[in-house]
């Protein structure tokens, strides 16, 4: 491979990223690519991180929705600041600039036909294309992880940007008020009111919005859901700006403990990704278990099992119960959470 002098290139990229972001831009993206070298190669990933202001993401993600849902407005918000701040090689992505976006609402407000645009990791939206499983704006920012850290430590980021997402009552409060305010970027909103707030205890889009509609009354399709999403899209991108930060310097743990709720903990002490299928490692995740299970009568009949600690336990149920008695606390579980083997079949 050979080297591609770095100003050749950016002048290159510069060509490239401004081409990308226009829909009907194929003969416009060949010609750009015809300025960049044949052999040219990206550089390989991560790409590398500088410390981000979290507020200014969080209104990034909450525009990036307006055009691009929940999954590519994350992704955007992220990318779009990691861009602004160290370019090169953040400037190969294509993504439509924040100026773009904004002409595009306004376009829509003066009732004209807004140009096209398409975003990676658009098809986050609804759960990965409206399939209600899990939510964009947490998927979104996963992808952008990707590109900063190593993938090694892509982990401990982003099982905190679920269990945020999980326990956070969304909207956040920093999203109702800058609704409220007008200080979000969008030309005009879908709601501004101060949106009712509810934690979802799922990472799964249909449960966040049934719960959220259902504590509302707003319907699924109504411009307050969507709003709400895309404040959810900003707070979750600004949360996961803020984990990256944190990981920047080193007090991940300080800035966001994982603790997963009581009773995951409690189920994770045998259902966990494990070899022993007897023991109750035939399942594998860090979900809250609550919120999908709560019959436990397999769990009531007598058993003969010692748990891994030793303890004695009549019942399977009982054996839950020892679990977080005995103190195998949510530090123990989930300190296994994060060792299990990294490349292991996932
Ligand atoms: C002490 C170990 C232990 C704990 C703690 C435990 N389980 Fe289990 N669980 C088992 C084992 C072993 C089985 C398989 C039992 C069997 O099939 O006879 C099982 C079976 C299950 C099943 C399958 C039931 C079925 O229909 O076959 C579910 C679902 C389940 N557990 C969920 C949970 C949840 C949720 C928790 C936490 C609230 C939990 N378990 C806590 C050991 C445990
Ligand atoms: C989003 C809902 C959801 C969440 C959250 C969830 N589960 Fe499940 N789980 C399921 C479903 C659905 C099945 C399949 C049940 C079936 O078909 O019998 C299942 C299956 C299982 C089984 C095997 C059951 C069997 O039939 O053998 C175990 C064990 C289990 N889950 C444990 C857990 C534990 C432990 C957690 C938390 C770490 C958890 N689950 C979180 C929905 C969920």
């Amino acid at each position: 491979m050979k080297d591609l002098p770095r100003r050749k290139f950016i002048k290159g990229a510069a060509v490239l990223s401004g081409a990308a972001i226009c829909g009907v831009a194929t003969a416009n993206n060949a010609k750009a690519a015809e300025t960049l070298p044949e052999d040219f190669v990206p550089p390989p990933m991560p790409w590398g991180y500088q410390e981000l202001d979290p507020e200014y993401v969080r209104k990034l993600g909450h525009l990036g929705y307006y055009l691009e849902e929940c999954g590519g407005g994350s992704f955007w918000a992220i990318m779009t600041a990691l861009k602004e701040k160290i370019g090169y090689p953040y400037t190969l992505v294509p993504l439509p600039t924040q100026e773009e976006f904004i002409e595009h609402l306004e376009a829509k407000k003066r009732g004209e036909k807004p140009k096209h645009y398409q975003g990676i990791m658009q098809h986050g939206v609804g759960g990965v294309a409206d399939y209600g499983s899990l939510c964009g704006a947490a998927n979104g920012a996963a992808a952008a992880v990707m590109f900063a850290f190593p993938a090694a430590d892509m982990k401990p980021i982003v099982q905190r940007i679920m269990r945020y997402y999980e326990t956070e009552a969304f909207p956040n409060a920093k999203s109702n008020q800058y609704a409220v305010n007008d200080e979000f970027l969008v030309p005009k909103y879908k709601s501004q009111k101060s949106l009712p707030r509810s934690a979802s205890h799922s990472v799964l889009c249909h449960v966040s919005v049934a719960k959220w509609c259902e504590k509302s009354g707003y319907a699924s399709g109504s411009k307050e859901r969507s709003e709400r999403c895309a404040r959810i899209t900003g707070d979750t991108a600004a949360m996961a700006v803020t984990l990256l930060n944190a990981h920047l310097k080193g007090n991940l743990e300080t800035v966001f403990p994982l603790k997963l709720s009581e009773d995951t903990v409690s189920c994770r002490v045998c259902h966990f990704k494990g070899k022993k299928y007897e023991a109750g490692q035939f399942a594998r995740g860090s979900m809250e278990c609550a919120s999908c299970h709560n019959d436990m009568t397999p769990h009531m009949a007598e058993n003969k099992l010692k748990t891994a600690y030793g303890t004695d336990v009549g019942t399977w149920a009982g054996a839950a119960v020892v679990g977080t008695a005995a103190g195998i606390g949510t530090h123990a579980v989930a300190g296994r959470f994060s060792k299990e083997e990294p490349h292991d079949e996932e």
